[in-house]
Formats: C-alpha cells, structure tokens, sequence
C-alpha cells in the first residue's frame, strides 16, 4: 500500500530548526510513502466573509492538497508557549467552510523543535489541543519535544547519529499507528 503524508512546518523561515527536521524526518520514509510539502506562508489569513464569496485560490489549492492526504506530520516551533500564528492559521483554513474540515480522520504527528529546554513542549500541547477538535488521531507515544536543538546537530548541519535514531523510532510508531487505522 503506497501512502502520501503531508509534512507541514509551522516556521516560515529559511534556516528553520524545524524545516531541518522535517527534511531529516522524510529523508527516513520508506520507498512506498510519497512526502508533500505543505506551504502555509501564502495562505491569506481566514475571514469567514472570503469563503461566503469566492475563497482565495490560495486557500481552495491548500484545502485540496490537503484532502488528498492519508496523514500529516505537523513541525512547529514554540512562540510565546504556543504554535506560531501561521501555523494556526493554515489549520483554520482548512477546517473551514463548516462541514467541510478537509483534516478530519487523517492520522497526524506532532514535533516540536526548540534551541530552548523544553523543547516546545507548549505548542506541542497547543496543537494536539486543535487537531482534537479537528477530529485527527494523533500519534501518543512516543511524543517528539526536540530542546536543545542547536547541540543535536553536527558541524554540516546533519542530526547527530542518536537523534536521527530518536526520530526513526518516532516516525516508525507513526507509520504503524496510520496503517493501523486505514
Ligand atoms: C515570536 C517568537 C516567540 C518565541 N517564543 C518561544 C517560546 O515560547 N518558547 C521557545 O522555546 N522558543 C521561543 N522562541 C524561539 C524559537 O524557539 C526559535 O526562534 C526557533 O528557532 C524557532 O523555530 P525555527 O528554527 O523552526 O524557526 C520564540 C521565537 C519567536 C520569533
């Protein structure tokens, strides 16, 4: 069975921890998993007043993409103890219009990315709060607060060998947890 998983990043800029995860994370997929991209940066922010008319081509082309997934895996980084603005917003327009939440039932991953402590341990919490709502079953254990992140990278940029094994168990358990429910 081939399967097609969203990656979506809550940070917008170039040399985001986040993105570099991401890319460590997809570099781990097995042959039979196709990554898409999701962009969020282009998304106009959501005013039920667009959608009662004409929704911005923006956000029709995003819930579409969306649609089409079997799950996601969010990366988000932490800002002010929540999940960056963007973030929020992207999850909005695809949960709108009423009735037609296009993130329902699609199994998501949640890993958040911090040079700080705690690893986003608040946004992470914040976006399983929203992908409650939102109807998606998001993978439990184990959960993904990546702090520190500066120190888990080497002098090339790569993931050090023992969080590139962390994330490979991450992203095993995610794998199983979405084929499970298929
Ligand atoms: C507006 C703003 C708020 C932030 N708040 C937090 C925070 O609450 N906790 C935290 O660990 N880091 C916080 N940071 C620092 C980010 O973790 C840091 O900028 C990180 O590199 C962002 O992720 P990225 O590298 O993927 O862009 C904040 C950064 C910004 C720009």
């Amino acid at each position: 069975m081939t399967l097609t998983i969203g990656i979506l990043v809550g940070s917008l800029r170039e040399g985001s921890y986040n993105r570099q995860a991401a890319k460590a994370f997809a570099a781990l997929l097995p042959t039979d998993v196709t990554p898409v991209w999701l962009t969020i940066g282009d998304l106009p922010l959501y005013n039920e007043d667009l959608d009662a008319a004409t929704p911005p081509p923006a956000w029709t082309a995003f819930r579409a993409q969306v649609a089409a997934l079997d799950g996601v895996m969010f990366f988000t980084p932490e800002y002010n103890r929540s999940v960056p603005g963007g973030l929020k917003n992207a999850l909005d327009v695809g949960s709108r219009p009423y009735g037609h939440n296009v993130w329902a039932g699609k199994p998501a991953l949640v890993v958040s990315v911090s040079p700080g402590g705690i690893g986003g341990f608040g946004a992470n919490h914040h976006l399983r709060q929203a992908l409650t709502f939102l109807d998606m079953p998001t993978l439990q254990q184990p959960e993904a607060y990546i702090g520190n992140v500066a120190n888990l990278l080497d002098d090339n940029g790569h993931f050090v060998d023992g969080t590139t094994k962390y994330f490979k168990l991450i992203l095993t358990a995610y794998l199983a947890f979405l084929k499970k429910l298929q």
